[in-house]
């Protein structure tokens, strides 16, 4: 059976891997916005936490705009992750879909540990180089997965029920 537009799993699959695509760029700009507007240490050298608080201070322009990258993090994550376990457990005979998908997973992984590494280390100019380097890696590959993704609609490819 091929994976057509109509079957609702395709549909599902669909909004998640475009879904990764749209937040994972979001998420470049609102990074970008905290390096340009000077707030990367808005939240001070804690993580996960903000200035040692869940919550941040709606009065620190700083700390709202470095919070905002951070918890945007779980929208990308909530997509990635998602798109992830749907390869994993409907599409398995998607090879690329698969690969993509996992590699996708483990880049941000990596993004939010090296995101982690970028507040403790004080902003060192190689790590945050470093962090913008991963952050495109890691929009390639949920693109990469969302144009495989894209594919499965002219390739014959049977699905797990
Ligand atoms: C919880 C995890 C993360 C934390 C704590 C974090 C933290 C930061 C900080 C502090 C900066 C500012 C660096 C500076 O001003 O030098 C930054 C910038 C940035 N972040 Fe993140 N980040 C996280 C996850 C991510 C993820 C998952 C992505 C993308 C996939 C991303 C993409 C970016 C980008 C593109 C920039 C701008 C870099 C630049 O223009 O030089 N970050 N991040």
């Amino acid at each position: 059976m091929s994976i057509g537009q109509r079957e609702p799993d395709a549909r599902l699959l669909n909004i998640f891997a475009y879904g990764s695509v749209v937040s994972t760029y979001i998420l470049i700009l609102i990074g970008g916005y905290v390096t340009t507007s000077n707030s990367g240490l808005g939240c001070g050298e804690s993580w996960p936490s903000c200035n040692g608080a869940i919550f941040p201070s709606l009065n620190n322009p700083a700390q709202v705009i470095e919070f905002s990258h951070r918890i945007f993090n779980l929208v990308v994550a909530f997509f990635v992750i998602g798109t992830a376990l749907l390869a994993w457990t409907r599409y398995r005979p998607a090879h690329n879909v698969v690969l993509f998908s996992t590699a996708s997973f483990v880049g941000l992984f990596a993004q939010v540990i090296l995101g982690m590494v970028t507040v403790t280390s004080e902003l060192n100019p190689l790590v945050s180089a470093a962090h913008l380097g991963l952050a495109s890696a890691v929009l390639a590959l949920v693109v990469v997965n969302a144009v495989m993704v894209w594919n499965l609609r002219s390739v014959p490819v049977e699905f797990q029920r």
